[in-house]
């Protein structure tokens, strides 16, 4: 097939070399953005009168058939074009003639192609906030149940103090709640239209790009026509947004993964989202956390190698730029397949409230509370907190717990100890008086919870 830029060419491009060059086996995904973005520019044209009215509606009438076949199936890619920009225009041409041919006045695929990323990846972008929400949705859903079940709380993984599941869902919840404000944040710079930018420096021609700018729902238009052509900050901002979120799911993945351990048992996943064994009948893995996990690494892949890419492309449009595309699709694409596993499997997963709460018996977890008790009888807490620490080691040496040490032994190295000091190590009473903001108690867990679910309302 010839191609549109034959003019100045004496021969075909070499098979090899064309294949290698053409982007449509992954670009056609932008069809639809193409297509809009395309009637916009017809639209302008014709109003402009830089083309006929009668013109233009022809063009913008064509555009909306093919746009319709496409969806329908009625019209197959042909995988031959060199990306989508050309197979849309061929197939204009050859369904309205000389008319089509009027499109491309006043713009290049320069231009063209930075408006389709743009758009398409500003849909996307809006499907990951979506599917976030859905998580968040599962998670909130986990806590409020849990808001009073006990477990140990880890530093360094050693058990450290005693919190609600609610509370460990909740922090979670957090982290998701700043990668849709990250989202929107990227989306908001994405949001600027390069249309009509052109090649790299403009036009001659009295073009309207607000107006087109606005036909697509943009907020600005981009105000230098060299950056117009070659800015791809937005995808790397989205990317970086989409690392984040994977950061998240993978350590979220990895306790997931530790909780449903034979050794842990805090959790077991549903039947649905594990998997057995090829060899080993009494398996039951949690694939789809540890995918969630492996895929981390490729979305950072992803960032890194547009980031390398772009770093030594001089101004305006080079080649080098039609990368960008495989990354970005793959990371937002990974983004999204994750989370969509992801809440299902939050949501369905049964806590298992007696083994946290044995886990939290027997590691000292009340140490803290101990000290924190004497405090409030007057010793300072330096002193408090070495007391404890002895009392610890005791214990771990007589094989026994701070809960089961009689009244006269604690009495013997602290006239402060009194009947209460039972009720203050209790692990519900240390949990339920964790009561300052963010604290672990299930009223503030209750509190966190009611402000996700406001943010979840818009
Ligand atoms: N397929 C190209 C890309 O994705 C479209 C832009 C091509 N522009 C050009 N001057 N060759 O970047």
């Amino acid at each position: 097939m010839e191609k549109m830029w034959t003019g100045r060419f004496s021969k075909q491009l070499d098979k090899n070399a064309d294949d290698f060059n053409s982007s449509i086996h992954f670009d056609y995904k932008m069809y639809r953005q193409d297509i809009c973005g395309s009637m916009a520019h017809a639209k302008m044209l014709g109003a402009q009168g830089i083309i006929s009215e009668e013109d233009s509606k022809v063009i913008v009438e064509a555009l909306k058939k093919i746009l319709e076949d496409l969806d329908s199936g009625a019209l197959k890619f042909d995988m031959n074009c060199e990306d989508i920009h050309m197979f849309v225009e061929q197939v204009l041409t050859e369904r309205i003639g000389d008319v089509g041919k009027r499109l491309h006045t006043a713009r290049s695929r320069n231009d063209q192609v930075a408006l389709d990323i743009r758009m398409y990846l500003r849909d996307e972008a809006g499907t990951v906030v979506d599917l976030i929400k859905k998580l968040l949705s599962s998670i909130v859903k986990q806590a409020d149940a849990h808001k009073s079940t006990i477990m140990p709380g880890y530093t360094h993984l050693q058990r450290a103090q005693p919190i609600t599941f609610g509370q460990h869902m909740m922090a979670y919840a957090m982290m998701f709640l700043r990668d849709i404000d990250r989202i929107h944040d990227a989306v908001k710079r994405m949001n600027v239209s390069p249309i009509g930018c052109c090649a790299l420096a403009g036009t001659t021609y009295n073009t309207d790009r607000v107006m087109e700018a606005k036909e697509l729902g943009f907020d600005a238009i981009a105000e230098n026509s060299m950056d117009g052509v070659s800015d791809r900050d937005f995808c790397i901002e989205l990317m970086s947004a989409c690392a984040t979120i994977m950061m998240h799911l993978s350590r979220f993945s990895e306790e997931i993964i530790l909780w449903s351990s034979w050794e842990f048992q805090f959790v077991e996943l549903d039947d649905a989202y594990t998997t057995g064994s090829s060899i080993m009948p009494q398996k039951k893995n949690p694939d789809m956390a540890e995918l969630v996990r492996g895929k981390t690494g490729r979305v950072y892949g992803d960032l890194m190698a547009l980031l390398t890419t772009l770093k030594g492309i001089p101004l305006a449009y080079n080649k080098d730029m039609q990368e960008d595309k495989e990354a970005v699709f793959d990371s937002i694409e990974t983004v999204q397949k994750c989370l969509e596993v992801f809440a299902p499997m939050v949501e369905t997963m049964t806590i298992n409230k007696e083994n946290m709460y044995k886990a939290a018996q027997r590691g000292f977890i009340n140490a803290t509370d101990l000290a924190d008790y004497l405090v409030k009888n007057g010793m300072p807490f330096r002193s408090a907190y070495k007391l404890v620490g002895q009392l610890v080691a005791r214990c771990i040496a007589e094989n026994t717990v701070l809960e089961d040490i009689p009244l006269e032994e604690y009495q013997k190295l602290s006239p402060l100890f009194h009947e209460d000091v039972y009720e203050s190590i209790d692990l519900k009473n240390c949990v339920e008086r964790r009561t300052s903001e963010g604290g672990t108690s299930p009223k503030s867990v209750e509190k966190q919870i009611k402000m996700v679910m406001e943010r979840l309302k818009v």
